[in-house]
């Protein structure tokens, strides 16, 4: 015990010392540390360098450290460093340890050891390592710091030394002035002062580029990368702003100024960019490479850095590894001086058509309301350059009131497939002449369809992209029929195969041309469909092919009001692709204005549907109408080639907003299909009636997104009698006002009979009209939180009585026939079997619950079973059968006794009479003997009553008369 405290107080001096120690040595540790210096001269290490470290690497540097590593280029030269391992105490940014500092813009060592920090880019700790550094003069200072705590690895890296050319050329004033002029070199290259170095801090720099009259400049960024942090919209700290056609922007002098002097306080208050030669702001990252274009001669970049921002540690995680590295890169590019790029003399001047800054040859086209024009091709009406790219953005008017959409259709069209082709994007193609009835008709499949169209249409369809997103076209046939577009914008854009390939053939070199009518037509509000005529409001069938679009949403047309018209009657056309596809339809909204949910007779949704196997159209029997009373969720059931749904409204003018439908084609593999529970793409389940003939369903719990499907059937001639034990799903049909079942459904499907169910129900009973039914549990997304339970059924299989069979259960032995309870309703009568009788569930409901009574209990078993249920009927009898007959047993037992005891008595008497007689013939002994031996039996005999059973006492009864016999 003694030594163990004597332990622990050593131990504690030591540690005292030991601080005590380093108080001392830090107190007196300014006096101890000198200053060292390394130099790197590239006469002594060549243009190709070497490598550097921390003192020690890789073992842990020392403490109390302050070294200098001083890189020195050729004068025309740079340095360039690349750390590679880099871990030094501390953690950014205020690096309160040991740290790196990096000076790159020195002209004079002796300049930063007087006043440190001046010249500093960054300085760097923890394990951010810096970026690749690119000296901005010949000289680069590293300054490692030390303190005298603990340290670690240190760093270790490569340098070299790099021409310092590049960064020359065009240079007209330090320190970054650059102008590229068109007499001088047509083409070149322009970079950022330190690329791929990280760039300064407090930088603006100036690429002017100034051709000759008649001239356009392309730059093409190579590489660009400037500091921002992730998910920011502006370009608050560092970045690139392009101006077109001006060398000296009024608007860069108002935003410089405004920018340095905001810039460190708030970078909200930028001002808004409205001068018309400013192209853009660049900052952060982009795909490259990244075009620019001027309209004409003058073309202006400039280069804009503020202080050096540092990511937070959260910022640091939304970057990978690697563009940690290049976030402050800078830029490279390529720039070339052209009197051959497009002239945009193909643009008209008025207020609607304007030039997208920037561009080649981009154009946007606004509507004013309702206008139409023409546009060209470049060049019109001659051949356009095949390189050239230009694109067209049609703009209708999008408002709460008006919607427009953008018509096009084609005059001329003659673009050389081997050079470009035409593309329409966001938009329907609508075919004027009346072999449209082909593609009204039904689909059957994408191929055939392709097929039809790419004979007929082979001349200038580059693929079959009738149907799909984008349209694209070339060739020497103008594409017939109008394009409409889906919403208020419609693209176009003429894009080259091979833009950049100078291998076209001088003959080929010719491009092409086009021509294109454009209309705005007021319209209805966005509806969506893969066709639609948009253009006659009187007809409104809409499409949807499982072949073009997957999933989407429909909603009947609407005013500019934003209700629905008076008179609709829209259909909304579904075609599935194979019978291996399910359409499912939900709704988002729902408000139709029609108070009568039963009847629905002003304005009303209803459904119709087509199989594989006949042209006929089937109707759904449900109707839909009222304020947000939802239609449950439906999945087109097996064999479903084309569904429709049928929107009509009166000619009053109540309307609502309609609906807002969506739809979506689903095959097996999709997620609603789960393994919870059956899928619509399970096969039937066949039940033998006699081997199971009840059972149940659930939804086991009330899932969310799925979809399940049960089918079963039976031999024919029995029907299922189902009966739902409980319903507690979302919305419902009964409330007042009803609610609908926005997001689940059970629906009942047998022969002739579809229920559709949500809510809390009670009490149904379905009694099927044939040997199948198929149970549907849609849940989507659901709509509150409430605790609910889903569902549970269940099915028995009955033989329904009827005329045919007299009112009787065929094969009565095992059919036991639900008697009905009341005469008040007017069920069918069945029988079910009896293998179901008295199992605890009753089967006979609604008629009774006779297969529950007792009475009837008995009746369930087999021949044997039948005498023990007569047995138990009559019981009272047999009791009283069974006590006569008891009575009269013991009557005879009795009289037996009786008699025996009367003859033993008079034996006695006689022998009483004999031993006098003997006695007085002295013979007393022998008398005697079988007198005692009589007795000793009845004794043990009597000791054994109490306990022995009934066969015993019987047994010792008998023994007695035995006894008594012999004796006698
Ligand atoms: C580089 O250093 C010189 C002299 O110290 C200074 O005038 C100049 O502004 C610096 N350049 C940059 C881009 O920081
Ligand atoms: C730096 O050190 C690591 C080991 O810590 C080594 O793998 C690497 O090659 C070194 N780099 C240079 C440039 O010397
Ligand atoms: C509604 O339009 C369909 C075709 O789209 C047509 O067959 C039907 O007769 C029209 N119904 C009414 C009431 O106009
Ligand atoms: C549905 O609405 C239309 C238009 O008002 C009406 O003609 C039709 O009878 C309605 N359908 C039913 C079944 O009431």
């Amino acid at each position: 015990m003694d030594s163990l405290v004597i332990v622990i107080f050593t131990y504690l001096i030591l540690v005292k010392c030991y601080i005590v120690c380093q108080e001392d040595s830090s107190y007196f540790s300014p006096a101890i540390v000198e200053t060292q210096y390394l130099t790197f001269d590239m006469t002594q290490y060549g243009p190709n360098g070497g490598v550097f470290s921390s003192p020690n690497f890789p073992n842990h540097y020392p403490q109390d450290t302050i070294l200098f590593y001083q890189f020195i280029a050729a004068s025309d030269y740079r340095v360039l460093i690349e750390i590679d391992h880099f871990q030094v105490r501390g953690v950014i940014p205020q690096c309160t340890h040991d740290y790196l500092d990096v000076f790159i813009n020195v002209t004079d060592f002796n300049l930063v050891y007087n006043i440190v920090n001046d010249q500093l880019l960054h300085r760097y700790c923890g394990r951010t390592k810096p970026p690749l550094l690119i000296s901005y003069t010949n000289l680069l200072l590293l300054g490692f710091f030390t303190e005298d705590t603990q340290t670690e690895k240190g760093f270790n890296g490569t340098f070299r030394f790099i021409s310092g050319q590049p960064y020359k050329n065009h240079l007209v004033r330090e320190p970054c002035d650059y102008i590229f002029n068109s007499s001088m070199s047509k083409r070149g290259e322009f970079l950022s002062s330190t690329y791929p170095g990280t760039y300064l801090p407090w930088q603006s720099c100036n690429y002017s580029f100034v051709g000759l009259p008649g001239e356009r400049i392309h730059i093409r960024f190579r590489d660009l990368v400037l500091f921002k942090r992730p998910n920011q919209q502006h370009c608050p700290v560092d970045l690139i702003k392009l101006y077109d056609n001006t060398l000296n922007p009024v608007e860069l002098q108002r935003f410089l100024s405004n920018f340095y002097q905001t810039n460190s306080f708030n970078y909200q208050t930028l001002p808004q960019q409205t001068d018309q030669h400013h192209i853009t702001d660049l900052c952060g990252k982009y795909t490259m490479p990244l075009d620019v274009y001027s309209t004409s001669n003058r073309l202006l970049l400039y280069f804009i850095t503020t202080h050096y921002g540092e990511l937070t540690d959260g910022e640091q995680e939304q970057f990978n590894d690697r563009s940690i590295s290049l976030w402050r890169k800078g830029f490279y590019g390529e720039y070339e001086f052209f009197t051959t790029l497009t002239k945009l003399d193909f643009i008209s001047r008025n207020r609607s058509n304007q030039y997208l800054l920037g561009t080649e040859c981009d154009q946007t086209i606004k509507s004013f309301g309702q206008g139409h024009g023409e546009i060209q091709s470049p060049n019109w009406p001659n051949l356009y350059k095949p390189q050239t790219s230009c694109t067209t953005y049609l703009l209708g008017l999008d408002d709460r009131y008006v919607l427009e959409n953008v018509e096009i259709e084609f005059d001329h069209f003659d673009i050389d497939c081997h050079l470009a082709s035409f593309v329409i994007y966001n938009a329907s193609r609508i075919y004027d002449y009346h072999s449209r009835t082909h593609s009204s008709s039904v689909l059957r499949s994408e191929a055939l369809i392709t097929a039809q169209k790419s004979s007929s249409f082979s001349n200038y369809y580059q693929q079959e992209l009738d149907f799909k997103d984008n349209l694209s076209f070339c060739g020497h046939f103008k594409p017939e029929g109008r394009f409409v577009s889906r919403s208020a914008l419609l693209k176009l854009s003429l894009i080259p195969i091979d833009r950049l390939s100078e291998k076209t053939l001088p003959l080929l070199n010719q491009g092409g041309k086009f021509q294109v009518k454009y209309k705005f037509v007021k319209s209805y509000h966005q509806v969506f469909a893969d066709e639609y005529d948009r253009t006659n409001s009187s007809i409104c069938n809409l499409h949807y092919y499982q072949s073009r679009t997957n999933a989407g949403k429909f909603e009947p047309p609407r005013s500019s009001e934003n209700d629905y018209f008076s008179n609709s009657n829209c259909t909304f056309n579904f075609y599935l692709l194979n019978e291996y596809s399910r359409l499912l339809i939900w709704y988002d909204y729902f408000n139709i204005a029609d108070n009568n949910y039963n009847q629905c007779s002003l304005d009303n949704v209803t459904y119709s549907y087509r199989s594989y196997i006949s042209s006929t159209y089937y109707s759904y029997p449900y109707i839909y109408c009222g304020y947000r009373n939802f239609p449950p969720p439906y999945l087109t059931s097996r064999l479903t080639e084309q569904y429709r749904i049928h929107f009509r409204s009166n000619d009053d003018t109540e309307a609502g907003l309609g609906f807002y439908g969506r739809y979506e084609f689903l095959n097996e593999s999709n997620i609603l299909f789960s393994s919870v529970c059956r899928s619509p793409f399970d096969s039937i389940i066949h039940i033998n009636e006699t081997e199971q003939p009840s059972g149940n369903l659930s939804s086991n719990g009330y899932p969310e997104n799925v979809i399940c499907e049960w089918s079963y059937a039976t031999t024919n001639g029995f029907q299922f009698n189902l009966e739902l034990t409980m319903l507690d799903l979302e919305g419902s049909k009964t409330k007042d006002p009803p609610q609908g079942c926005q997001s689940s459904v059970l629906r009942i499907y047998s022969e002739g009979k579809i229920e559709e169910l949500c809510g809390q129900e009670k009490d149904i009973y379905i009694l099927t009209n044939s040997n199948w039914f198929t149970l549907q549990f849609i849940s989507l997304n659901r709509q509150t939180q409430d605790p609910l339970q889903g569902f549970s059924l269940s099915w028995t299989i009955v033989q329904v009585k009827n005329t045919l069979n007299n009112n009787q259960c065929l094969l009565s032995n095992d059919y036991f026939d639900c008697k009905k309870f009341s005469n008040n309703r007017n069920e069918t009568l069945f029988c079910i079997h009896r293998s179901l009788i008295c199992d605890g569930n009753v089967h006979c409901q609604p008629l009774s619950k006779d297969d529950e009574y007792p009475n009837n209990c008995l009746e369930n078993f087999s021949p044997r079973s039948h005498f023990i249920s007569w047995l138990i009927k009559h019981q009272n009898y047999i009791f009283i059968f069974i006590v006569i007959i008891l009575s009269i047993v013991m009557l005879c037992i009795s009289i037996i006794l009786i008699f025996l005891c009367i003859r033993t008595r008079r034996r006695r008497q006689r022998r009483q009479r004999q031993e006098q007689q003997e006695q007085q013939h002295e013979q007393e002994c022998l008398s005697d003997e079988t007198k005692t031996k009589s007795t000793k039996v009845s004794l043990y005999n009597n000791d054994d009553n109490d306990d022995d059973d009934n066969n015993d006492r019987d047994l010792s009864h008998l023994s007695i008369l035995e006894e008594t016999v012999t004796t006698v």
